[in-house]
């Protein structure tokens, strides 16, 4: 089971619209995929269609009383266990609970098998980002190949570090994903390239490009393939999603 976190502490860098598009996009391709949205928002429950007056979400699940049956829900052929407001709060309530890191890496060994476990993370590296990147074996970090996009990576970096030092001495960056990538503009091609120079291979070679399809899919309650299968935005995910598994063969 490859369980991957997808973060990056600033906001909008195309961590929630990546978390959908690779998690169906891998359900397309055969696998099982469960993703979890860990992002109090809720952005990625409400994008894939799951209605917010649910009762139960992650939160919930938190609980030793819920069984994640309870909470997980199948939208498309895809597993979701979708987030909810009350996530804000876990901060606050496990602040003194020991092993607090690991309450995620413990709900998952009451999880079925999965190919792939995507954890959408919040833009922040609170607590719940800290449980996220516990229990994965991976992390995917997409990044804006836009002004400032590396500001604030090293802050990434070390947390990452300090996770792997303290939590999880396992964990990987599996891959650097660019984000709304226009090929046209200098500034894209410069931070493609200072990519290419900081992280090596570790940077996948398909690059999102900028669509407005990923941008309307979640008004729709869609992933890309549902709403515009023949868009740009479809195609770089499903390119990204074969060479997600063509890496892990080497
Ligand atoms: N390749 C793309 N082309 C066009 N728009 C995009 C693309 N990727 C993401 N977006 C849009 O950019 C915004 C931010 O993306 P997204 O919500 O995926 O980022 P995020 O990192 O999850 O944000 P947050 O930090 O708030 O959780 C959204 O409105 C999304 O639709
Ligand atoms: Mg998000």
């Amino acid at each position: 089971m490859r369980v991957i976190a997808i973060s990056n502490q600033k906001g909008g860098t195309g961590k929630t619209t990546s978390a959908v598009n690779i998690g169906f996009g891998l359900q397309r391709l055969g696998y099982q995929v469960l993703i979890i949205d860990m992002d109090p928002q809720a952005n990625l429950s409400t994008a894939v269609g799951i209605s917010m007056d649910m009762d139960k979400n992650l939160y919930h699940l938190f609980k030793p009383e819920t069984e994640p049956e309870e909470v997980m829900q199948e939208v498309r052929g895809v597993k979701i266990i979708p987030a909810g407001l009350e996530l804000s709060l876990v901060e606050g309530e496990y602040a003194w609970v020991r092993d607090k890191e690991y309450m995620l890496k413990n709900i998952m060994t009451r999880l079925q098998d999965f190919d792939f476990v995507l954890l959408d993370c919040p833009p922040s590296l609170g607590l719940l980002t800290l449980n996220a990147l516990t229990a994965a074996n991976e992390v995917f970090i997409p990044v804006q190949t836009e002004f400032l996009a590396l500001q604030g990576m090293s802050k990434l970096l070390e947390t990452l570090e300090y996770v792997k030092n303290k939590l999880n001495p396992d964990l990987v960056i599996s891959g650097i994903i660019a984000v709304r990538y226009d090929k046209r503009k200098v500034l894209n091609r410069e931070v493609v390239a200072k990519l290419e120079l900081h992280f090596k291979d570790k940077l996948y070679k398909n690059y999102i490009r900028d669509n407005i399809s990923l941008a309307e899919a979640p008004s729709f309650g869609l992933d890309i393939y549902h709403y515009k299968a023949d868009s740009a935005g479809a195609a770089d995910y499903r390119q990204l999603c074969l060479e997600i598994i063509e890496r892990s063969k080497k």
